[in-house]
């Protein structure tokens, strides 16, 4: 939601701003905006509505020239997408500060300033920090002090970064409840939402604790503060995935690239995990045998993509460890009275680490009596990995298309080893054999389903033309029902629904005709013969379906049946694999609808506000 970067450079940082923006454009781009100090001390500032590219077509005609600056990439939250309310925003012609975040008490301070004597030319709460801050300095004469003195009274979420024509040497940054990375160049310093958004200047990184202000100046130094004032001192991290990361590798799209990364990512994400026959418990941490042996009921809190895949370790972790399982979505999870019985352990999954609800689902969490936290992530330094018990990490390389896929299937493989080390260490012995090697073979199996794009973008061609779609699957597959449903819906703006296919004959069947394709998942397993009698229904009605059924089934393409044949897999494992054709068709109706498939209307890949 929303990125920032800045930097204080030996060069002239229009490009590296803009540049960083380019690669924070997944989080937000409605508008654009970038303020530079001017070498002798004037605050200069572009802003443009839409993508990056607008905001860089202004630049190419009147380019901001100095060696400190700070830019943003916005996705509107107070304040429609226009060029007022884009950042940075301004107090004066002194101040310049972009945000990310919701400030909750803007109202209030917003009065108070108002009373004040500031005025207010925007509709966003990111005004307010701007008056607050150039409040706070007329009285502090300082500019550090002045942001300590303002985001203590400053109630939600931020990541800021703060310039003054007083202090032309130096850039603020302070970060409570959004993410915010320093980038320690040569003689340089950055400043952004993200890593990637700086891997052009620098590799190392030192990540904010929540509650740190940080303070950038010429020269490349930088001095970090905690939330108590105190000056600290944080590790410095090389980034290893590299800067190949953040290009389409020949791809037209990165969604197309991190489709065909899965089968690459989904072996790294076990390697080193698996035993002969068993996975290995302390892949999970040094203390997870200990911490899983008393668990006796697991609690899953996630959001968007990262939902479906809890849904799916249900049916997996009910099965293969005996352990009764509930998952609910984070923004619900956090409102409600929950009931946590002895020996619960708590699980986060999140591809970011920062998305605002799962995060604050985890700090309600700890002040309630579980046995403990374990967070399957994407982001190594990300809030949530911090702030868990323990942690296993997907290794899915950073993922650029807003509409989640890869994160997604290695999120899949990592509830698979915590399923099977639940298992284990209840005294599951050598009857999961089967799944680990069947784990070891999935990488090849994911080849040989990725090959079938050809035949979905085929398929594919039916969809361009119709408003609604109905998905449907049973057991495990519902929620990869569900996923495609996400998929198609994000990216072709078709308005699709996913259904238990039990669950067809109790309302949505009045739908079904002509105009509503309807998709299956039929996999080889228990529920093939009910889900056919449910997929007769269907074809009585006169609808149009579309199954991806398991290559051993005998079910032929005739008249309004389209089968598309998956190859064969066991059950355990079937629903990663029947997720990757549903990806492929939600990629190629998106691009026959002609949408912006990386970066879907009104979505934004990291969402760190409520
Ligand atoms: C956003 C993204 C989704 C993602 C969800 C949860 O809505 O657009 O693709 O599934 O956030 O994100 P997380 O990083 O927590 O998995």
């Amino acid at each position: 939601m929303c990125g920032i970067v800045g930097a204080v450079a030996e060069r002239h940082v229009q490009e590296i701003l803009l540049e960083g923006l380019r690669r924070l454009e997944y989080r937000g781009y409605d508008s654009a905006g970038m303020a530079v100090l001017s070498d002798d001390a004037r605050l200069n500032r572009q802003r443009a509505v839409g993508k990056v590219a607008a905001l860089e077509n202004k630049l190419a005609d009147a380019a901001l020239k100095g060696t400190l600056g700070i830019a943003h990439t916005r996705w509107a939250t107070h304040g429609r997408p226009s060029e007022q309310n884009a950042h940075p925003h301004q107090s004066g012609d002194s101040l310049a500060v972009v945000h990310n975040g919701i400030i909750e008490n803007h109202e209030t301070l917003k009065g108070e300033l108002e009373a004040q004597g500031y005025v207010f030319t925007s509709e966003t709460d990111t005004e307010v920090i701007a008056h607050l801050l150039s409040r706070e300095f007329t009285l502090a004469q300082d500019l550090l002090q002045a942001v300590q003195r303002s985001v203590a009274l400053l109630e939600g979420a931020y990541a800021l970064a703060v310039v003054h024509r007083a202090d032309p040497d130096a850039i603020i940054g302070a970060r409570k409840g959004s993410p915010l990375v320093v980038g320690v160049g040569i003689g340089e310093a950055f400043l952004a939402s993200d890593p990637l958004a700086l891997l052009q200047v620098t590799d190392r990184f030192i990540y904010m604790m929540e509650g740190d202000v940080v303070r950038l100046s010429q020269g490349g130094s930088i001095e970090l503060f905690d939330a108590g004032g105190e000056r600290v001192e944080r590790p410095t991290h090389i980034f290893e995935h590299g800067d190949g990361v953040t290009s389409k590798g020949g791809y037209r799209h990165f969604m197309l690239k991190e489709i065909h990364e899965q089968s690459q990512v989904i072996a790294a994400t076990l390697e080193g995990r698996l035993g002969d026959h068993q996975v290995l418990v302390n892949s999970f941490g040094t203390d997870a045998e200990q911490l899983f042996r008393g668990v006796r009921q697991v609690h899953i809190i996630a959001c968007g993509t990262s939902y479906h895949a809890g849904m799916v370790a249900r049916y997996w972790i009910e099965k293969l460890a005996g352990v009764p399982t509930q998952v609910e979505v984070a923004s619900e999870y956090r409102y409600r009275e929950v009931v946590v019985p002895e020996g619960t352990l708590f699980v986060t999954l999140s591809q970011s680490g920062e998305t605002a609800d799962t995060l604050a689902a985890l700090r309600f969490a700890k002040q309630r009596d579980y046995r403990g936290s374990l967070a399957i992530c994407n982001v190594p330094g990300s809030s949530l990995v911090r702030e868990s018990d323990l942690t296993l990490m997907t290794q899915a390389g950073p993922e650029i298309g807003v509409a989640s896929t890869k994160a997604f299937t290695t999120q899949l493989v990592a509830l698979m080893l915590l399923a099977l080390a639940l298992g284990r260490v209840r005294g599951a012995n050598g009857e999961h054999a089967p799944i680990v090697q069947g784990l070891r073979e999935l990488p090849g199996v994911i080849n040989q389903v990725l090959a079938l794009d050809g035949e979905v973008e085929r398929l594919s061609m039916a969809f361009a033309e119709k408003h609604h779609a109905l998905f449907l699957g049973r057991g495990a597959h519902f929620p990869i029902a569900q996923e495609g449903a996400l998929k198609l819906k994000e990216i072709s703006y078709i308005h699709a629904e996913a259904y238990p296919a039990g669950e067809l004959k109790h309302g949505p069947l009045a739908l079904v005709d002509s105009e509503m394709p309807v998709i299956a998942v039929a996999p080889n397993d228990e529920l093939l013969e009910k889900l056919k009698s449910n997929l007769q229904e269907v074809r009585a009605r006169g609808g149009e379906l579309f199954v991806f059924a398991d290559e051993s089934i005998r079910m032929e393409t005739s008249a309004h049946l389209h089968v598309l044949r998956v190859p064969a897999v066991s059950d355990a494992l079937a629903p990663i694999v029947y997720t990757i054709p549903l990806q492929l068709l939600a990629y190629h109706v998106a691009v026959l609808k002609g949408t912006d498939v990386d970066q879907p209307r009104n979505l934004a890949k990291s969402v760190t506000v409520e």
